[in-house]
């Protein structure tokens, strides 16, 4: 019998070079869309999941995050006090149960492969899934929730895909698609950055993943690959010939909050899909465009 999807890798230990000066002292991760920190919508999307161990991968000076999902019992206090139920609710409601989040540190930023092989105790002989906070996704229900619902059909690897232009593809893991029925894309090859003109495809891998235990294996064995770091990628590559791969195209819209543009639009987007927002909003973006 297959076994179930309980925990997620949550990968936080980058540098976020490309949002500095905001990250020098503060980890990307808790960079807000609206009103929450990155790291809260993809906690959130986890646990609508059913994800039980939420394993955050994490480095020096982040401990902010830690802090996040603990009590804040001087400000629970004050806001009681003060009658701000609903301030209260916001800091205290989404808390996950005692023991649901564990850190573990990188010590040193050397991959994505290298902060998912950080947390391999803790997740044994079970499948697993990763979720990259920086790509956020507005979808009702979740990513992560579509693509469980999927995996339970369809076990193996499964990673969220999106087609991305021609010229975009070197920023992404592509895969090499040997069958597709238009949602879920069967690859027997995967490429880290590749040149737009020698590219497989455009169906790149975004960041939400479920793998089983095998890849978990194949990343203490992975040498560095493109760019000087460890890649997942080539660790999922290694297990193509034995473990079905496949990309799910997911119902939602994906922000690349890695990046300034992306950051800016999922802010835009994420207000605009709020009741107490919208109009707001609204009003405030087409007065600056008849600027
Ligand atoms: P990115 O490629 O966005 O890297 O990593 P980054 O270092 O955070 O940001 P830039 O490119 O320098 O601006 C994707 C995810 O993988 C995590 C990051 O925290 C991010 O969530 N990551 C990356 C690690 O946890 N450790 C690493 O060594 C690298």
């Amino acid at each position: 019998m297959m076994k179930p999807v309980r925990k997620a890798i949550l990968p936080v230990g980058g540098l976020g070079t490309r949002f500095l000066p905001a990250t020098k002292a503060m980890p990307k991760e808790m960079l807000t869309v609206v009103d929450k920190p990155l790291i809260q919508y993809a906690v959130e999307e986890a646990m609508q999941a059913g994800i039980e161990q939420i394993i955050l991968v994490s480095s020096r000076g982040k401990s902010s995050m830690s802090d996040h999902f603990d009590h804040s019992y001087e400000l629970e206090q004050v806001l009681l006090e003060r009658g701000k139920t609903d301030a209260y609710k916001s800091i205290t409601d989404w808390l996950p149960e005692p023991g649901q989040v564990t850190v573990v540190r990188q010590q040193e930023p050397t991959g994505l492969g290298h902060a998912v092989w950080c947390a391999r105790n803790l997740i044994g002989d079970e499948p697993f899934a990763v979720l990259l906070a920086d790509d956020m996704i507005l979808a009702e229900p979740g990513c992560l929730s579509q693509m469980i619902e999927a995996h339970r059909d369809l076990g193996g690897n499964l990673v969220a895909v999106e087609e991305v232009p021609h010229e975009s593809v070197d920023r992404y893991g592509i895969l090499d698609v040997v069958e597709d029925d238009g949602r879920i894309a069967r690859a027997n090859g995967l490429i880290e950055k590749p040149d737009p003109d020698s590219a497989p495809s455009n169906l790149a891998i975004i960041g939400r993943y479920i793998l089983q235990p095998d890849v978990m294996a194949e990343l203490s064995n992975v040498r560095k690959g493109a760019g000087g770091e460890i890649q997942l990628t080539d660790a999922m590559a290694r297990t193509l010939s034995r473990i079905f791969f496949r990309g799910i195209r997911f119902t939602g819209r994906r922000y690349d909050c890695g990046s300034k543009e992306g950051f800016v639009q999922a802010n835009v987007a994420f207000a605009l899909a709020r009741d107490d927002l919208r109009e707001k909003v609204k009003s405030a973006i087409r007065e600056y465009c008849d600027d």
